[in-house]
């Protein structure tokens, strides 16, 4: 096989067989393969996209790239959930120490921030002695004894696709639907789960800002679940506001902390909820939906999901009474209120800003070098729809000085759009996509 010969077979618009992506995959990852055909590669997909087959085999090209993590010690069906990447995205906090309070076990591999969207590693990390370095063996054991565990990307998980990223990030290839796809699966996959529910954000804060892309991400992924045999739902969700009230590192577990409490905010509750029903749809747990929800509040209201969540801190060597006692996370030095100028409603929120903002302030990174700095960060008091007083809160910048607060409150003033009347109502979830909705 010459590479040549496979570029211009993409070029030309024909398939690629599943030897031939293989080849091109090895070759690239041994580095035998150079970044230049593969980048005219990644070009030539672009513009010709890549047929299910296609995507499903590039994606397990990617996995076999690297180490392949075996749950198969872990009982029971395991089933990973993974976020496409939002604002102040509080979701694994609260779903895995929940879903194992209902039976099925979570072995999350997270990611740590970069840009405007935080990390659930860097989130955890925020509460006193907690650690995500775990081996694969304690990870196992973790899940084994108490059902939840969630650790940090080893870096040996499809290796190719860490090289093929940093070179479409520099080649103007990122945005490829089946790119995306195949990055996104081939890295869930490797990290050993047998089935995935997926959480794909669309709108400003969300990597695919329009809701036909996201549709299209959600489908394409589902699509590489089926042919690939591991059980693959996805669903198509808001993020043209932030999620929940806080934004940043230990902000954030206090969230965490109130929403396992029965006290969190509604569209958080909501979005956890519903994902959580399907992983234990995906695990055999419930017979069906409605059953999957009503042992989900079950375990909300008796204790229990926070309980676990406390189990699974103090697992991981972190401090356990933060789930009674969330004085114990860092405190930022500096608290400041945002005001409104007028009287009205909240109709619009950029969430990118916001998110910008809370890194800036420490919240996350925009290099892989920068320090975070885990008591930092927003709390925002009103959300889209909410009526606001002249004068009245709309949030609270957490900053580590005065003149990074200043900076911060200014562009979160910037990022509230007021009006006289209160916007149309919007949906949270979008779109539910599952294996039978493809043809
Ligand atoms: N996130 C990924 O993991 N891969 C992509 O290609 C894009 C976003
Ligand atoms: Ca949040």
């Amino acid at each position: 096989m010459r590479a040549y010969d496979l570029i211009l077979k993409k070029r030309q618009g024909h398939a690629l067989s599943t030897e031939e992506i293989q080849y091109l995959i090895e070759e690239y990852t041994k580095g035998s393969l150079p970044d230049y055909q593969m980048a005219a590669l990644c070009m030539a997909i672009y513009f010709q996209g890549m047929s299910e087959a296609e995507t499903a085999d590039l994606t397990m090209s990617m996995v076999h790239s690297g180490e392949v993590l075996d749950l198969s010690a872990i009982e029971g069906a395991k089933i990973d959930k993974h976020s496409t990447g939002g604002v102040g995205d509080t979701t694994t906090l609260v779903l895995a120490p929940w879903v194992a309070s209902c039976g099925v076990p979570v072995a999350k591999m997270s990611g740590r921030g970069l840009g405007h969207t935080g990390g659930t590693i860097d989130k955890l990390e925020s509460i006193p002695g907690f650690r995500t370095d775990l081996t694969n063996n304690q990870f196992i054991q973790q899940v084994n004894s108490i059902k939840a565990a969630v650790m940090g990307q080893t870096a040996a998980l499809a290796p190719a696709d860490k090289l093929l990223y940093a070179l479409r990030d520099v080649t103007a290839t990122v945005e490829s639907i089946p790119l995306i796809a195949s990055s996104i699966m081939s890295k869930k996959i490797a990290a050993g789960a047998d089935g995935f529910v997926l959480d794909v954000k669309t709108g400003r804060g969300a990597f695919m800002a329009q809701l036909d892309d996201a549709q299209a991400l959600a489908r394409t992924m589902v699509a590489i679940g089926r042919n690939v045999s591991r059980r693959t739902v996805a669903l198509v969700t808001d993020m043209s506001q932030p999620l929940g009230l806080a934004i940043g590192n230990a902000l954030e577990v206090n969230e965490a902390v109130a929403a396992l409490q029965g006290n969190g905010p509604n569209d958080l509750l909501e979005l956890c909820l519903a994902l959580g029903t399907e992983m234990l749809l995906l695990a055999d747990r419930c017979a069906d939906a409605d059953e999957a929800a009503d042992l989900m509040m079950a375990k909300l209201r008796s204790g229990e999901a926070l309980e676990r969540f406390g189990a699974m801190i103090a697992a991981q060597g972190g401090d356990a009474k933060v789930i009674a006692d969330t004085s114990i996370l860092p405190q930022a030095e500096i608290v400041e209120s945002v005001t409104a100028s007028q009287a009205g409603f909240v109709i619009g929120m950029d969430p990118l800003e916001l998110g910008l903002t809370a890194m800036t302030l420490g919240a996350g990174r925009s290099t892989k070098e920068s320090v975070i700095y885990p008591e930092v960060g927003l709390q925002l008091v009103k959300k889209v729809g909410d009526a606001v007083q002249d004068g009245g809160v709309l949030a609270y910048v957490h900053a580590r000085d005065r003149d990074a607060a200043a900076v911060a409150k200014q562009r979160v003033n910037r990022a509230f759009e007021l009006g006289d009347k209160a916007p149309a109502q919007q949906p949270h979830i979008f779109a539910r996509i599952s294996p039978e909705d493809l043809d």
